[in-house]
């Protein structure tokens, strides 16, 4: 008997993982680190962190867990620390293996088939490529001529099937930041979650984490893998108001390990070495911003 069965909408959804590319797979058996004197540079990952000063604080990390337990407690530890680091409560903080899983959790908590979702472009591609995943619309909408947010136009685009909006604070690719007049502005006029990615924040001048707490609909996305040069290590975190931040901690209890978490608490404690990184790398950004405008000049 023929079967009835039709597995159409699973090839379907198989190919439109296939053709997503955004992975890093393709750069199996190419060089991944800095050669001689060539920076792979495409990924944005900090070769400025020394490797073995991160490789001596994961050891000493190690040697403070117990792998066979679950450990709430050091995750809430965690929160706590990264609390005191961003400047807010650690109930308001959730933490999970990169930005990136973080976004597709916020996609997955919350876009269903049909909804809408507006993005900026220039931007993070990796936004509309995760939303198109789940069947959702991606509406893109373009920084101004001077890279500035044009939040009207943003707002024009909006719709009530809107979900999310994605704001990436410094932008990558073009490096500038949105301050949080342009951020509440979203959040005020729109009935969507505005999802903020400070993956370069520890690099800008401004972050809207200690005001995002205080909204019902913003959510700030951060990384450890740029500032902190841990790009292989997996870590990031929400900030986020203490009821939204309570949902998705239920849904989302043990992303992280113990030794990870361990490790984080204990990368914070020694953060000025990090600190002097990033500064150097800011004076470095200051030249070279110089440098092209007196290219421009020419
Ligand atoms: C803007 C932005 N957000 C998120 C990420 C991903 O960060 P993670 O390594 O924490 O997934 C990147 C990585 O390049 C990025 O540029």
């Amino acid at each position: 008997m023929a079967s009835r069965r039709s597995l159409k909408w699973l090839k379907n959804k198989v190919e439109a993982m296939r053709s997503f590319g955004g992975s890093l797979l393709g750069y199996v058996g190419l060089p991944l680190e800095a050669k001689g004197n060539v920076l792979k540079l495409d990924s944005n990952e900090n070769f400025f962190v020394d490797a073995d000063f991160l490789r001596r604080v994961f050891v000493e990390a190690l040697s403070d867990v117990d792998l066979r337990l679950y450990s709430p407690g050091v995750m809430a530890e965690l929160k706590e620390a990264l609390g005191r680091y961003i400047g807010v409560s650690g109930d308001c903080v959730c933490v999970g293996s990169g930005a990136e899983h973080l976004i597709d959790f916020i996609v997955q908590s919350f876009l269903s088939v049909g909804d809408e979702v507006v993005t900026v472009v220039p931007g993070f591609f990796m936004y509309g490529k995760r939303v198109s995943l789940c069947g959702a619309k991606v509406v893109e909408v373009p920084l101004r001529s001077d890279l500035s947010l044009d939040v009207d136009g943003i707002l024009a685009r909006c719709t009530p099937r809107t979900r999310l909006v994605f704001v990436c604070s410094p932008n990558n690719p073009t490096g500038n930041e949105f301050g949080w007049d342009e951020v509440e502005a979203l959040a005020d006029e729109c009935s969507a979650l505005i999802v903020v990615d400070e993956a370069y924040a520890e690099f800008g001048e401004v972050s809207v984490c200690r005001k995002a707490v205080e909204k019902e609909n913003v959510v700030v996305v951060r990384t450890f893998s740029k500032a902190f040069g841990l790009a292989g290590l997996r870590f990031g975190y929400l900030v986020v108001n203490e009821w939204l931040a309570s949902g998705l901690s239920e849904v989302i209890p043990y992303t992280v390990g113990t030794v990870v978490a361990r490790f984080v608490e204990r990368l914070l404690d020694k953060r000025d070495v990090i600190e002097g990184l990033v500064r150097e790398v800011k004076k470095g950004a200051g030249k070279a911003d110089k440098g092209a405008a007196l290219n421009q000049k020419r």
